[in-house]
């Protein structure tokens, strides 16, 4: 597996006889891998002939006060997991590299960043669109893995995408799990033995809701209700949102149409986030 640091090693390399003809995945990611990104990256290998996987912890995407210092990190691990998963080329930019001094563009997807995480963590999204718009140019792709874990993430990319005329699939990955529920996520590792347990309550309150949709429940409002209700009954769990929406547009839901249901929950330190589709599986 290369390794590259430099954006220049990168560009060399991509642009080498070796590449020639040969198709590109890239599976972005900030590291502190676990199976879910490992999901993308063996995802990505079936969709392109060379896989490209980057790490970069994106200081425009945390806002102040958020966990920018302290997100987890261990890229001696992280580089043994891509080797052992297909990845060819691992790329691990630093901050100054990928935002030169004096930097002033970033990139916006309006409409769907309103919603969801959009309005808890201003400016978030942006910061998102701005270093995956780099890394696909950097890398060119012809394929970028996404997992639907960060649901409303992966429609804003696909919407970048399309709306900046970018040749480049944008793939999603599904949803990986711990046996009882709590998605994987580098941030459950800020959690104590105790908060461990106590967030499962994101996927009780989805299991439920999903229960009550195939009992034939389409009021976005009820199925809202059977979501929150595991998660307002644990003491250690504080509702950032809990919401039922369009699964394609993220605009109000309608019983005809797939929905969403998606949450963010801090469980004691860390927010997490998880989603369900109801009605359809929404793979790419
Ligand atoms: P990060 O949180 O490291 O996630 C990298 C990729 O892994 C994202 O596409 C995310 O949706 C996916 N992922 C995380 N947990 C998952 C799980 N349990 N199952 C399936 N996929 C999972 O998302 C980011 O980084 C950043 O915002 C990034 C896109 C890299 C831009 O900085």
């Amino acid at each position: 597996m290369h390794v590259f640091r430099d954006i220049e090693e990168l560009r060399d390399w991509r642009r080498s006889a070796a590449l020639a003809g040969r198709t590109v995945a890239l599976v972005p990611t900030m590291g502190y891998l676990h199976e879910g990104h490992l999901s993308l990256c063996r995802i990505a290998a079936t969709h392109a002939d060379c896989v490209v996987a980057s790490i970069f912890v994106n200081p425009t995407q945390f806002g102040p006060g958020e966990d920018l210092d302290s997100y987890p990190r261990d890229e001696g691990s992280d580089l043994v997991k891509l080797a052992e998963n297909g990845v060819h080329c691992a790329f691990l930019p630093t901050a100054d590299m990928m935002y030169p001094t004096g930097y002033e563009t970033f990139v916006e997807v309006q409409g769907l960043t309103a919603p969801l995480c959009g309005a808890s963590r201003p400016g978030h999204f942006r910061g998102v669109t701005t270093v995956v718009c780099k890394l696909f140019h950097l890398v060119e792709p012809q394929v970028a893995v996404f997992g639907l874990k960060d649901y409303q993430q992966f429609l804003v990319i696909r919407k970048m995408a399309g709306d900046l005329l970018m040749d480049i699939r944008v793939v999603g990955g599904p949803i990986v799990r711990a046996p009882d529920g709590l998605a994987l996520s580098s941030r459950n590792a800020y959690l104590s033995h105790r908060g461990r347990k106590a967030a499962t309550v994101l996927y009780r309150g989805l299991a439920a809701a999903r229960e009550a949709y195939r009992g034939g429940e389409r009021d976005p409002g009820a199925l809202r209700a059977v979501a929150l209700e595991p998660i307002l009954a644990e003491p250690l769990a504080r509702v950032d949102y809990v919401e039922v929406l369009d699964a394609e547009t993220l605009a109000e839901p309608s019983a005809e149409r797939p929905m969403v249901v998606a949450m963010a929950v801090f469980v004691e330190k860390p927010r997490l986030i998880d989603n369900m589709v109801l009605g359809a599986a929404l793979a790419e």
